[in-house]
Formats: C-alpha cells, structure tokens, sequence
C-alpha cells in the first residue's frame, strides 16, 4: 500500500474588522476569502479606547438579549459568522469565559445585515483615520 502525504499550504491574513468596518475594510475580507485567505479579525469591540461606546450601542444590546447573550458575544459571533477568525483580547477570566461561549447560538440574516449597518451611522463609534481616506 502506497503512502500518500498531502501538501497543503496556508495563507492568514491579520487586520483590524468588527461591525463598524468600512467598505474598504470588508473588501480585503472579501479578496481574502475569495482567494482562500483566512482573515483573522483584531478590534472586535474597537479596542480599549472604544469598546465601553461599542458595547453600550442600545441596537446591539437589544439583539444580544434576545439571545440571552452580551454585547461583546454578538459582536464576536457576527465577525465568525463572517469567516473572520477573532482574538478578542481581554485580562478577565470572566470575559474569557464569555468569549469562548460563542457557539450555541446564531445570528439570523436580518440581524446580520442590521449590525453590518453600524458604520452607516451617524453614531457610529469607529470611523477610519481620516488619512486612510475612503
Ligand atoms: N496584529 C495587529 O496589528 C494587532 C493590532 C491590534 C491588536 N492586536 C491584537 O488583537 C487582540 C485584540 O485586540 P485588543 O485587545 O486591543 O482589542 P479588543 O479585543 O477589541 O478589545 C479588548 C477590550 O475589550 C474588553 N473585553 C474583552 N472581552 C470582553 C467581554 N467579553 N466583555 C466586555 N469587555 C470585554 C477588554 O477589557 P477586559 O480586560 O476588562 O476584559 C479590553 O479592554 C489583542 O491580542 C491584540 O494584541 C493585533
């Protein structure tokens, strides 16, 4: 019997990406994906500087509860649900908990499209450096 050994070959790519992307963010996701490039997501909630405006956003609190989750789940299950791996950073055993528990629920197509639309807001709590341009 013949041995045979499969060369597979992996290509990651790490960028900022959580709901408030812009479009030209979510396009690398898309060139990523399209070309068989995992995309790891950093800044699920904004980072430290953001995440308190991030995680109070009232839509997203409502969605979350509907589901008898956090805030900060929602926003880790909409980045998965996207195919974007998520290395949410955190120094609490409790928030590791949470962040783990990201699997025994889904969310529905609306409530996907609703959260994509957080950028769109006139609110909305991350915004590009202005010398990235549009
Ligand atoms: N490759 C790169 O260029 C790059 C750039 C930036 C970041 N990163 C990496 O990406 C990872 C994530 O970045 P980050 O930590 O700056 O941003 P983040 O994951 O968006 O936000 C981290 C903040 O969210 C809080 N948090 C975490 N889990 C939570 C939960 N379940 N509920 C409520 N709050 C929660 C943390 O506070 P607590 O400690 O209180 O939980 C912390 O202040 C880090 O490992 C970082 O090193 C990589």
């Amino acid at each position: 019997m013949s041995n045979i050994v499969l060369l597979h070959s992996f290509c990651f790519s790490t960028q900022q990406f959580n709901a408030w992307s812009p479009p030209w963010e979510k396009d690398i996701v898309t060139y990523c994906q399209e070309n068989n490039i995992q995309v790891t997501g950093y800044y699920t909630y904004g980072g430290a500087q953001s995440k308190d405006q991030a995680l109070s956003k009232e839509l997203l609190g409502k969605i979350a509860e509907s589901h008898g989750k956090s805030s900060a789940q929602v926003l880790l299950r909409h980045s998965l649900q996207k195919g974007v791996a998520v290395i949410p950073g955190t120094a609490s055993p409790n928030h590791m908990a949470d962040n783990l528990n990201v699997f025994d629920f889904e969310l529905s197509e609306q409530e996907m499209e609703t959260i994509d639309k957080f950028g769109e807001a006139d609110d909305a709590v991350m915004k590009p450096p202005e010398w990235l341009g549009d």
